[in-house]
């Protein structure tokens, strides 16, 4: 779909225009049973929009439903239920998405991990990148359909600073050489993040759909939940210097729903504003490598 060009005063010249949100537009939060993505749910539900919550069991998504319908009772909160470690996993939800509804107006990208062991998927991917960047790619390119159907949807990652921290070897995606370091497995599937954002934009720039990521801050989640040793220890130590959920799930929101993101696309956003990321993930000729590397991995492709 092309992006809209408005001639407003017969001149010939165009405008670009993004259509704003509708008030009950559709969301998909994945990962939204704990942490950032239900806080994100909470404060987007407030606002009436129609959520659809992703979680990796059903008992807990249903839980994290009810707990959503408490702050927000007259809001419309549906569930999926998909584990995005294995690419079955996250083409199923898809298309049972694609059979439920024509349109998705905001697709958050949020659930996420970090491991201190390597851990491999069921497709034989190490897990970091698996669930942190090849399931929000393929989710995402695999809803494309239902993004461009609701004109003017938006694509929201949540990547992290820690990105700045990224070793990315392309030739050993899935560390499996030397010893696995799970602070570098998960720095650079958050530079991985920032790269598809950049390249996604690019990619969509003739449509309506807009692509933004960003950094929630150090939030006092369980992120530390398949930690130990010394990871657990470090997260612990920090956690007094964390932010609550509900400050950490601001820039979610605010890139989900403030109606002057729709003009924004690329960006990198840090306590509801745009700033620079790293020196890699400004690489284009890396953002394009990765894009191939996971079009083949994973053998989803973007049809606008
Ligand atoms: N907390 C921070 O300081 C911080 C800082 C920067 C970036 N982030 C990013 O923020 C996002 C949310 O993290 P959080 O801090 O809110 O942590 P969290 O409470 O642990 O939330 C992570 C969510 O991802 C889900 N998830 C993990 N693996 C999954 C899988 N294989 N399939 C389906 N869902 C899966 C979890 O589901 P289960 O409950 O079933 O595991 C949970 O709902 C992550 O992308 C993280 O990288 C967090």
């Amino acid at each position: 779909m092309a992006r809209g060009n408005a001639e407003l005063t017969g001149e010939p010249h165009f405008v670009f225009y993004h259509p704003m949100l509708p008030a009950d537009a559709r969301m998909l939060i994945t990962g939204a049973t704990s942490g950032i993505g239900l806080e994100a749910a909470k404060q987007l539900a407030r606002m009436h929009y129609s959520l659809v919550l992703h979680g990796r069991s059903e008992l807990k998504v249903s839980a994290a439903a009810a707990l959503v319908r408490d702050v927000a009772p007259r809001a419309i909160i549906e569930t999926v239920v998909a584990d995005l470690s294995s690419l079955e996993g996250v083409r199923g939800l898809a298309e049972s998405l694609r059979s439920r509804y024509t349109q998705l107006h905001v697709l958050v990208n949020n659930a996420g991990l970090m491991v201190d062991t390597r851990q491999e998927s069921a497709d034989g991917h190490e897990l970091t990148w698996a669930v942190n960047h090849l399931a929000a790619f393929v989710l995402t390119l695999e809803l494309m359909p239902l993004l461009l159907a609701a004109e003017g949807a938006r694509v929201v990652n949540v990547s992290s600073d820690l990105h700045k921290q990224a070793h990315l070897d392309l030739q050993d995606i899935n560390l499996s050489r030397g010893k696995f370091n799970g602070v570098r497995a998960y720095a650079n599937s958050k530079l991985m993040n920032v790269l598809f954002t950049y390249e996604l934009a690019r990619r969509l720039s003739q449509s309506l759909v807009t692509v933004n990521c960003l950094h929630p801050g150090f939030v006092a989640t369980q992120f530390d939940r398949h930690l130990t040793g010394p990871f657990k220890l470090a997260w612990q130590i920090g956690l007094p210097f964390a932010i609550p959920p509900a400050e950490g799930a601001a820039t979610t929101v605010h890139l989900a729903s403030a109606p002057r993101i729709v003009n924004e696309s690329g960006k990198y956003y840090v306590s509801k504003r745009s700033r620079p990321s790293s020196k890699s993930s400004n690489d284009t000729m890396l953002a394009r490598q990765l894009w191939d590397l996971s079009e083949a991995v994973s053998g989803s492709k973007l049809v606008i």
